[in-house]
């Protein structure tokens, strides 16, 4: 089965835990692409839902599909969030923002009682660290940060490259006008630490490490949609 085709079910799988009435927070990505064509689907039958959008991409997806729209700022709780991610292990601890959302991602889960995790197999991992660990940054002064992450990174005996991420040849922006570095640390030991410690760096805006948000993940596997609830 493609891994497009596990995205599609889990994102399917996610809609029941969405109600009649809810405060939604719509994630960003290929996977996350799919609930929101799914969301689109049931609010043109009737649901009646209002959403914050991670990204301004969500955003656009969203409104093309005419579904109510709100901010933080008019809606500052949430019921739920459903998000894809770029990793996950069995405690539900994740890499996010290999889209470039994190921010916006790790702002929308946090204002929300649940997060549920939509991922195909591939995502899965005992533990963090295969995908590169994306961290925003403020431009001012990003040789200096960057300079600061590599030193974090040593401390927590973290290996590897630590990249800035282009896109057409200019360095990748995010919604928020950042600049993300892509940190491929190798396996994280202590991931809630090394969380910390990154965003003790006074350029750092946030880095992809979203330890202990999601409550619930589904995973599209060959054999149907798997359900990983955290061991805490
Ligand atoms: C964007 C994210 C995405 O959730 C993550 O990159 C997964 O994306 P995809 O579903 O396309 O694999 O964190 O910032």
């Amino acid at each position: 089965m493609s891994a497009d085709r596990q995205k599609r079910d889990t994102a399917r799988r996610a809609l029941e835990f969405v109600e009649d009435g809810m405060r939604l927070g719509l994630g960003t990505g290929s996977t996350a692409v799919h609930f929101v064509a799914a969301i689109g689907e049931r609010v043109a039958d009737g649901l009646n839902v209002i959403c914050v959008p991670t990204s301004e991409a969500t955003a656009a997806q969203a409104r093309s599909l005419n579904i109510p729209l709100t901010t933080l700022e008019e809606t500052p709780e949430l019921d739920l969030t459903v998000d894809g991610a770029d990793e996950l292990d069995d405690a539900l601890n994740l890499i996010k923002g290999g889209g470039g959302a994190l921010l916006r991602e790790k702002i929308v889960a946090s204002a929300s009682d649940r997060m549920v995790i939509i991922v195909d197999a591939s995502k899965h991992s005992e533990a963090l660290g295969s995908f590169a660990l994306p961290v925003e940054v403020v431009p001012f002064g990003a040789e200096a940060t960057y300079r600061q992450l590599a030193a974090v990174a040593k401390a927590f005996g973290c290996q590897g490259d630590v990249t800035l991420r282009m896109k057409d040849g200019a360095p990748f922006m995010t919604d928020g006008q950042h600049l993300i570095y892509d940190c491929a640390f190798g396996v994280i030991e202590d991931a809630p630490g090394l969380a910390d410690e990154l965003n003790r760096i006074p350029g750092v805006v946030e880095n992809g490490l979203f330890i202990g948000m999601a409550t619930l993940a589904l995973v599209g596997t060959d054999g149907g949609v798997k359900t990983i609830e955290p061991k805490r």
